[in-house]
């Protein structure tokens, strides 16, 4: 059972695979945070990428979560689902001339700036549209999250933000900008994170940096402290920071700060509150090994090709001995793999699993590669079930592809 749903009922009417996400392990996601920071001007603005789907944003929508997005489509989305434009964010270093149009007419809240062409690109469109675009200076605080390398973001060598000494530079350029009003901080450092000392360190950066500006009398309206928290993708073994210590050190940081913190969690809200249901295709007996051939692969969640990384499997059967399985898709990839040598209960053509901490970056990092398509997404609330992405059709894998029917030249 998960939200009070019976997955194999699930998997019978749905088919697999499938990622079925529970409403009330979101719901109490978002209300643990809220708690944890009530009484403090915050906003939380959900970070579309983890999960985009819309009946996740609108869930966000309804508990007053606004939106951190990277593109225009996350805007579309996060508009689409309800959620009001003054509570978004846009993130991101690629902000292209259109989708930052796209932003202006929309009204968002305000612009995460992460690099000196896009201050000037921001101004220039903002004069435009006749408005006055509200940003922040992404600050890359030189920090190691202790993380996987590819989910860091806040050391000086990755892509990210610009450093304090930059920003500097724009505050005292902006106070002459007639189309931007830059007063705000943000920053985020990587994500998966489960210690809060690259946290303290980051944010005592922006702390210091803050005090710098105002000293020197800019008005600095609101910190963006990026996301970041970690999950328990092993229950027991991963300790993720308890949100209230996570609370105590922002609110003991920015103690004088009389402005606007603003959260961006993705995988927090969502990670663990998802699983792909998934069956298994065969049981292939190799040299040496045992290979468990399920009808999910990579393309329907990439973290474990792409960072080696772990997820609970958990058959929905008992009561079998014990066998050590390499776990993988049907993709035409060695990296097709979602564990090795994990040791599950013997399984068989047919058998369910689920395969855990699947609601963040599962669905939403999903391809039609080897052309599969895109997995069927569910919603559970407290007994009930709603298909919230059916599975797509082979038409519509393919649509939008064409033969060539008329050669153009340039
Ligand atoms: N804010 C910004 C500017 C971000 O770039 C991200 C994530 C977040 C917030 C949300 O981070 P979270 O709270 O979810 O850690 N695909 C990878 C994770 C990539 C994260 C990218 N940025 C994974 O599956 O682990």
């Amino acid at each position: 059972m998960f939200d009070g749903v019976d997955l194999h009922a699930l998997a019978s009417a749905v088919q697999t695979p499938c990622y079925a996400y529970s409403a009330t392990a979101i719901r109490q996601r978002i209300a643990g945070l809220q708690a944890a920071f009530k009484g403090l001007d915050h906003r939380i603005c959900y970070a579309v990428k983890a999960n985009s789907n819309l009946a996740i944003l609108q869930l966000m929508a309804q508990h007053d979560v606004g939106a951190d997005i990277v593109s225009a489509g996350e805007l579309h989305r996060s508009l689409r689902a309800g959620i009001p434009a003054e509570r978004i964010v846009f993130s991101g270093v690629g902000k292209t001339a259109e989708e930052v149009d796209a932003a202006l007419t929309a009204g968002v809240w305000r612009f995460n700036v992460e690099s000196h062409d896009e201050l000037h690109v921001l101004q220039q469109r903002a004069a435009m549209h006749g408005v006055c675009a509200r940003a922040a200076v992404r600050i890359n605080p030189d920090v190691d999250a202790q993380t996987h390398a590819k989910i860091s973001t806040g050391k000086a060598e990755n892509k990210f933000g610009v450093s304090i000494d930059e920003a500097r530079r724009w505050f005292d350029e902006a106070a002459g900008m007639s189309h931007v009003r830059l007063d705000g901080l943000h920053a985020h450092i990587g994500s998966q994170i489960l210690s809060l000392d690259p946290f303290r360190r980051a944010l005592r950066r922006v702390e210091d940096f803050r005090r710098e500006l105002v000293d020197s009398g800019h008005v600095i309206g609101s910190i963006d402290i990026g996301g970041g928290l970690g999950v328990a993708y092993r229950p027991g073994l991963d300790r993720p920071i308890p949100v209230q210590d996570y609370a105590a050190l922002v609110r003991e940081t920015f103690a004088d700060f009389r402005g606007t913190v603003v959260l961006e969690p993705g995988r927090y809200l969502v990670g663990e509150a998802g699983v792909l249901l998934t069956r298994v295709v065969r049981v292939k007996e190799g040299e040496g090994r045992h290979f468990l051939v399920l009808d999910a692969a990579m393309n329907d969640l990439l973290r474990p090709s792409l960072y080696d990384a772990w997820h609970d499997i958990v058959p929905l059967h008992e009561g079998r001995e014990t066998v050590r399985y390499d776990v993988v898709g049907p993709v035409c990839e060695t990296g097709d793999t979602f564990a090795r040598d994990r040791a599950l209960p013997r399984c068989r053509a047919g058998d369910l699993l689920m395969i855990t901490g699947a609601g963040a970056y599962g669905a939403s990092m999903s391809s039609t590669y080897n052309s599969r398509p895109l997995a069927a997404e569910v919603l559970l609330d407290d007994g009930r079930y709603a298909v919230v992405r059916r599975r797509q059709t082979l038409a519509e894998m393919m649509a939008g592809e064409q033969l060539p029917q008329a050669w153009n030249e340039t």
